[in-house]
C-alpha cells in the first residue's frame, strides 16, 4: 500500500480575548500539542470519501460533489461527520479514498477540537494555500456545519501558530503577531468536565446581541471603554462593555508579556473571567468555583474560562510547579506553545 498523505492540526488554548472574534476584535491564543491527525489514502476512480474516526464506530461516506450548502451538509449521517462533509464541500478535493482520523483533544471542551479536525482534514485532502486562507476556508466549513456564523479565532490560531509563541490576533484584519511565551511561567489547562448543550444557542444569542449593540454605537472593535454607556438597553450595554473591555485587556496582556510583568498578565486573566461571568454571562457556577480554587493556590497568577464557555476548560497562568499535585483527579495539561497545522510524514 502507498503511504498516506497525512496532516496534523493543533488545538488551541485562548489565553485572553474571549467572544471578541465575531465582532472583528482581538484575541491572544496559543496552539497546544494536542490535536487531530488525518491520514488520506487516495483510491483511483473513487468519487467519495470514506472517513473513519477512532472516536466513533460508524464510518461516514461523503460524495466529492457535495454542494456547499447548510442543508446538504446537515443531511450527512452520522452527525459527527458533518464537519468532514463541510470541509469536503468547501475545498472540493479532486480524489476520493479513505481518511483515517485520530486525535487526543477533548471534544467540545473549549480547545478547538472542531477547527483542528477541519484543518487536518483539509490539508490531508490536498488543500494548498497560506495559513490565512486555510483558516478562512475552514471557517466557511465550520459555519456550514454549525449552521450559523462563527468567529475566526480557532482556525486562525491552529493555522498560524509557531512553536514557542502565542499569537496576538486581529480578527478583522486577519493579522497575526507572534509573541514569545516567557519561560518562567506555566500555562495549565484544566477540564471542568462540564458540557452544556445550551452553548450553541447561547453563542448565536450573544452574536446577535453584539450586532444589536453595534447598531447603536458602531463597531465594537473600534469602541473605547465607556462608549457602551450610550446604549440604553441594560443587557446590550453589559454585552458591549465586555467586548470593548476585553479588547483592551488583550492589548494590555500583550504588553505585560513583552515586559515580563507576569503578575499583571495574571490579573488581566482574572478580570477577563469576571467580565465573561458577569457581563457576558457565559460562565457557570462550576467554572467559577474551579477558577476560584486555582487562584487560591500560591504561585497561580491568574485563571479564566477559555473558549465559548458554559463548561469546558479553564486556563491558569502560574509559576513553574505551583499546581503540581494540586489538581486532584481532574484532567489537566501543561500547555507548551506548539507549531501550526502542517503536512506530516505519512
Ligand atoms: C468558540 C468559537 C470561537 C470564539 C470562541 C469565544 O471557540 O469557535 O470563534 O468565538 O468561542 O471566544
Amino acid at each position: 500500500m502507498t503511504r498516506p498523505i497525512a496532516a496534523f492540526a493543533p488545538g488551541r488554548v485562548n489565553l485572553i480575548g474571549e467572544h471578541t472574534d465575531y465582532t472583528g476584535g482581538l484575541a491572544f491564543p496559543m496552539a497546544i500539542s494536542l490535536g487531530t491527525r488525518a491520514a488520506f489514502h487516495p483510491r483511483v476512480g473513487s468519487r467519495q470519501l470514506e472517513i473513519r474516526s477512532r472516536l466513533f464506530s460508524e464510518a461516514a461516506f461523503v460524495p466529492l460533489d457535495l454542494p456547499p450548502t447548510t442543508e446538504a451538509v446537515a443531511r450527512t449521517e452520522p452527525s459527527w461527520a458533518r464537519y468532514a462533509a463541510a470541509v469536503v464541500a468547501v475545498i472540493e478535493p479532486a480524489r476520493g479514498g479513505v481518511v483515517e482520523v485520530t486525535g487526543d483533544l477533548p471534544i467540545g471542551a473549549g480547545l478547538s477540537s472542531s477547527a483542528s479536525f477541519e484543518l487536518a482534514l483539509a490539508l490531508a485532502l490536498g488543500y494548498e494555500g497560506p495559513p490565512r486562507s486555510l483558516a478562512t476556508t475552514c471557517q466557511r466549513a465550520e459555519e456550514l456545519a454549525f449552521g450559523s456564523k462563527t468567529g475566526i479565532l480557532d482556525q486562525l490560531a491552529s493555522a498560524s501558530a509557531r512553536e514557542g509563541s502565542a499569537m496576538f490576533l486581529d480578527c478583522k484584519e486577519l493579522t497575526v503577531e507572534h509573541v514569545a511565551v516567557p519561560g518562567e511561567l506555566e500555562i495549565v489547562i484544566v477540564d471542568s468536565k462540564e458540557r452544556r448543550a445550551v452553548a450553541e444557542t447561547a453563542y448565536e444569542e450573544r452574536r446577535l446581541e453584539c450586532m444589536a449593540a453595534e447598531q447603536v454605537i458602531g463597531p465594537l472593535r473600534d469602541g473605547r471603554p465607556g462608549d457602551e454607556k450610550a446604549i440604553s438597553d441594560r443587557l446590550l450595554r453589559r454585552r458591549a462593555r465586555h467586548v470593548i473591555s476585553e479588547n483592551e485587556r488583550v492589548r494590555r496582556f500583550k504588553r505585560a508579556l513583552e515586559e515580563g510583568d507576569l503578575a499583571a498578565a495574571g490579573r488581566l486573566m482574572d478580570e477577563s473571567h469576571e467580565s465573561l461571568a458577569r457581563d457576558y454571562e457565559v460562565s457557570t457556577s462550576g467554572l467559577d468555583d474551579l477558577v476560584g480554587s486555582l487562584r487560591a493556590v500560591e504561585g497561580v497568577l491568574g485563571a479564566r474560562l477559555t473558549g465559548a464557555g458554559f463548561g469546558g476548560c479553564v486556563v491558569a497562568l502560574s509559576r513553574p510547579g505551583a499546581l503540581a499535585g494540586r489538581l486532584g483527579g481532574r484532567p489537566h495539561w501543561l500547555a507548551e506553545p506548539a507549531g501550526g497545522a502542517q503536512l506530516t510524514p505519512g
